[in-house]
């Protein structure tokens, strides 16, 4: 979570009123489902570790009966009283509970007593039973039961378990609720607002509040919130003394507009003060709440410090409009232990195995995990420019000597991060600077910094992203590359290497997997290290996803430093789930775990092999729960690293340490109808995608690729491995039958040499379920999934001219061949497009000659008015995600420019220019778009696609593509279709 700073000056201005110090009428019951606390609500399908108790008693989940939500717990096949459904108890010695627990009888068994008991065997003594809650149970209703314990001796085998007063009676269980008594810290806080009080809610400023009837969550009131003064103030809640250091707790509350609010974005902070100095943080950031609805407002939050004030608060990221409040709830998060019979990392690789970490990570179990599996860490925040000198001078070193001090006590090494970056950095820093005051700054900063830390932080960060390979000179365009040039690197080295000459200097980036980056960054060191600059090493920060890059770019990447002579490290690795920039799951399918899994195998080959290049790899993050990505750049779930939300070890996990645990990757491949000849040649048709990957294994990797025909399936293999042996083979096993091609050939098969292998291709019977072998004596690389047949990927050409840029369809567009949009992705019809393209130097022109009888540019959203959209893959990659350079260009009708790219598309938001021209029965569309990052040629294939969107006034009412079947070129460039240039 992140320290809202700006928060910080407008807060300090206003007066917080002192609230008591204990939120009152907050206890009730826990709220939440099976994570929060100890509540068994079955809702996840699994029995939550209840099972039977007796011979020939069965408990199961069932949908047939529940008290809350839609599944219950049966237990059926009793045949004496003391059989029934039982669980390891979680209770603890010296701490009392309050047990709650709702029961039916299955129809048709008569009334009964339904007891709840614990059975345990004191240490030295006799098996004892004690009865904790029971009730008169029917199968007309569901019956609460309650009641509570607590033990004293040290005990062993301690169960709680339902049982009957009737030997066969059949019952269901549900909302089973284990409450921890006695500590303020362990229950929950809860308000409804039902009693007509604010419930111990009070302003944060000039807010008005008050129990209003009229609206409500649930019940009949709500707490109804007016006259705010600014957009951060509004209710507080007190909860000093409600939370414990290091414990962490589920939050979640329900907000709507108040009247005459048409929009607004609401968000759950916390405001906590140790001191003086107050910090903000967020605990579920500002999300839309359309008019009229109720949204809920959740997240989870750890205390990391020792605080003397602590408030929760509702508040707006902009506005002061009025809303309601209703069904908070806080919820002590019982931690699941740490798993202690698994190896550690740290001892499975052969590099330093790093984590990022905030002050909460240090704490609990995540202090327990992080101590257990890494031995280096990186501060994540703690040591950036806004956390060390959030104003000229006032150097801030809480966190970071935190954090040192935590390292150091456990013999870990030290990564600092960063010196200097153009992100979380503050305004001042650049503020009125000319180039001799902003290096001043800079000289300051990194000599205070670095000097503090001197032998302690191993290796410095020194400088962060400066590369931008979209750039003539590749560097970034950031204030400090503005006002001070190259010279803030110079000077940011040297000054490092100044104040302590035995740390180790970085510069550290993202995306240096990627060839255009990877050579920009390459040339940058190349050149700084000739001037004598002291940089050690180069970082690459490997925020990678699910698909890309493949980890054959990662490997590509260590071995072309590694020319340069400099120490490399991976420094913030993790691996989305997500290949795009919008996406989100409800919940993660398990098969895409798995493949992550493969996926940090893979990765963690790589380091393997080049251990000799490495000396550390840091995951950004030790645990998912703690990750960046659950709010960069949207907020979702995701779960990009080696544990999960509660620090158990994940697919991934066994992917680093033991894959042979992994089940089988289940993958997938689309083989685009076509008939390649099978001469060992590469057709032009193989080209029009790429290969899919087959990650390397010893010596030999591949990459593969399958047309689907009449005749059967066509098959690829592009082998690298560069020495030819005897043993040399591909197998294909399509649905079990095996077909292996030599470097000689084989039956309906053919091999070439290549430069770094060979290539074979041949026929095969048709099937879906494929495995795909490339064997020599040094190993063994494969590729198991299922294959789908698809239609064929389109290809057009564009000819080499230039046309004049002004609606007119002038004659050099007679020369390119005329493609038509006809692939509907909604309608069946409407405005459709014919399309010619030309290219000369590094620009293609696309004319798009719409026939659309009815414009409208009414809706507010660019892609329900009448346009075109051009898309525009420069090297055809065909990756799921958009790649820095891959463009959705959209031209309306008249004449209006809209770009669609990587989340904010500055690779691509300046190469577009284009004139729209009414014509009668439609409009011509003439766009020239720079490819400033390819070569163009002839022959060169550009992933290419086009869109036609027709309006009916505000609203979209048709969409038809040239290629693309998905109705999803805006997210993912892989069914774009192919534009090859001609001479
Ligand atoms: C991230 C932190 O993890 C977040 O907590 C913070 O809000 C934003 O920065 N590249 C970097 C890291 O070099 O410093 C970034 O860390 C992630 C991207």
């Amino acid at each position: 979570m992140r320290t809202l700073r700006a928060l910080v000056a407008a807060a300090l201005l206003c007066l917080v009123p002192v609230l008591p110090a204990h939120a009152d009428d907050g206890s009730g019951g826990s709220t939440g489902g099976s994570t929060t606390g100890f509540t068994y609500d079955f809702e996840d399908g699994t029995t939550q570790g209840w099972g039977p108790r007796g011979d020939g008693v069965s408990v199961t989940v069932t949908a047939d009966a529940a008290h809350g939500g839609t599944s219950g717990l049966l237990t059926t096949g009793r045949t004496a009283t003391w059989h029934g459904a039982s669980i390891a108890a979680p209770f603890v010695r010296g701490t009392g509970y309050t047990v709650t627990a709702y029961a039916r009888l299955v129809t048709g068994q008569p009334a009964g007593t339904l007891a709840l008991t614990v059975q345990r065997t004191p240490a030295g003594g006799e098996t004892t039973y004690e009865r904790v809650a029971a009730a008169t149970v029917t199968d007309g209703a569901w019956v609460r039961l309650s009641g509570s314990y607590q033990f004293t001796a040290e005990s062993t085998d301690v169960l709680l378990y339902a049982e009957s007063s009737d030997a066969t009676t059949e019952f269901s269980l549900d909302d089973i609720v284990i409450t921890p008594l006695g500590d303020p810290t362990r229950e929950p806080v809860t308000s409804d607002f039902e009693d007509g009080t604010a419930q111990g809610w009070a302003p944060r400023a000039a807010a008005v509040l008050e129990s209003s009837a009229d609206a409500a969550h649930a019940g009949g009131r709500a707490l109804a919130v007016s006259g705010r003064s600014a957009s951060w103030d509004g209710p507080a809640l007190n909860v000093l003394g409600r939370m414990a250091k290091g414990d962490k707790y589920a939050l979640s509350v329900w907000v709507r507009l108040g009247p005459d609010t048409p929009s607004g974005r609401l968000g759950l902070s916390v405001e906590r003060r140790s001191g003086d100095t107050p910090s903000y943080e967020r605990i579920a950031s500002p999300k839309d709440v359309p008019a009229g609805e109720w949204v809920q407002l959740s997240g989870t939050y750890t205390l990391a410090y020792d605080v003397d004030f602590l408030s929760l608060y509702v508040e707006s990221d902009s506005g002061t409009f009025p809303f309601y409040l209703d069904d908070f709830s806080m919820t002590y998060v019982q931690p699941k232990p740490i798993q202690t019979d698994i190896p550690a990392l740290k001892d499975e690789v052969p590099f330093v195995m790093g984590s990022a970490i905030s002050r909460p990570d240090t704490l609990g179990v995540h202090g327990e995990l992080l101590a257990r599996h890494f031995n280096g860490v990186t501060p994540g925040n703690a040591l950036k420019w806004d956390a060390t000198e959030p104003s000229e001078g006032e150097f801030d070193f809480t966190d970071g000597d935190y954090l040192v001090d935590f390292a150091t006590r456990h013999g870990m090494t030290i990564r600092g991060h960063t010196l200097a970056w153009h992100s979380q950095t503050p305004d001042w820093v650049f503020a009125g600077a000319d180039k001799e005051t902003l290096l001043k700054r800079l000289e300051t900063h990194v000599r205070t910094l670095v000097s503090r830390y001197k032998g302690k932080i191993a290796v410095w960060d020194v400088v962060n992203e400066v590369v931008d390979e979209n750039q003539p000179d590749g560097l970034r365009r950031s204030p400090w590359y503005e006002i001070a040039g190259l010279d803030f690197i110079r000077t940011a080295f040297r000054v490092a290497h100044e104040a302590d000459p035995d740390a180790k200097l970085f510069i550290n980036d993202y995306n240096t997997e990627f060839p255009r980056k990877r050579e920009a960054l390459y040339a940058l060191v190349k050149r700084l290290k000739g001037e004598g600059v002291p940089i050690d090493g180069v970082g690459h920060q490997l925020h990678l996803n699910i698909e890309q890059p493949p980890a054959s770019a990662v490997e590509a990447t260590i071995e072309r430093f590694a020319s340069l002579g400099v120490e490399q490290q991976v420094t913030e690795l993790d691996v989305s789930i997500y290949t795009d920039f919008v996406s989100s799951y409800d919940a993660i399918p398990p098969e895409l775990l798995v493949e992550q899994g493969h996926r940090y195998k893979e990765l963690f080959d790589v380091f393997r092999r080049q251990a000799a290049e490495l000396s550390s790899v840091t995951v950004w993050g030790e645990s998912d729960d703690v990750s960046w990505l659950q709010s960069w750049p949207i907020t979702r779930l995701n779960a990009p690293l080696l544990f999960d939300d509660e620090l158990q070890a994940k697919p991934a996990y066994w992917g680093v340490v033991d894959p042979s645990r992994l089940a089988p990757p289940v993958r997938r491949l689309e083989a685009p109808a076509g008939t390649p000849r099978v001469d060992g040649g590469r057709d032009l048709q193989w080209d029009l995608l790429p290969d899919a990957p087959i990650a390397r294994v010893g010596d030999v990797s591949a990459g593969f690729q399958a047309r689907s025909s009449a005749k059967g399936l066509y098959l690829l293999a592009e082998v690298t491995d560069p020495t030819a042996g005897r043993e040399d083979r591909v197998t294909f096993t399509v649905d079990g039958t095996r077909h292996v091609v030599t470097r000689h050939g084989g039956h309906k098969a053919a091999a070439r040499r290549t430069r770094t292998g060979y290539r074979v291709e041949a026929l095969v019977p048709a099937g879906k379920d494929v495995t795909v072998t490339v064997h020599d004596t040094t190993g063994e690389a494969t590729w198991t999934g299922e294959i789908t047949p698809v239609a064929a990927v389109k290809l057009t050409s564009a000819a080499r001219r230039a046309p004049v840029l002004d609606g007119v369809v002038d004659r050099a567009w007679s020369a390119a061949p005329e493609i038509r949009t006809a692939t509907w992705l909604q309608g069946t019809s409407g405005a459709t497009a014919k399309v010619r393209s030309l290219w000369s130097g590094s620009t293609l022109y696309v004319l798009a000659q719409v026939a659309d009888p009815v414009l409208s540019e009414e809706s507010p959203n660019a892609w329900e008015q009448d346009s075109v959209e051009i898309f525009v893959d420069p090297d055809n990659g065909k990756t799921k995600g958009y790649g820095d350079d891959d463009g959705q260009y959209r031209v309306g009708f008249t004449g209006r420019i809209t770009v669609g790219g990587t989340f904010d598309a500055a690779g691509v938001k300046d190469n577009v220019r284009a004139v729209a021209k009414q014509v009668p029965g439609g409009y011509v569309v003439e766009a020239a778009i720079d490819l400033p990052t390819v070569t163009l040629r002839p022959g060169t294939l550009l992933g290419f696609d086009v869109q036609v969107n027709d309006a009916t006034g505000a609203a979209r009412t048709s969409a038809v593509t040239w290629n693309d079947v998905t109705d999803r070129a805006y997210l993912d460039t892989s069914h774009w279709g192919v534009l090859r240039l001609a001479r």
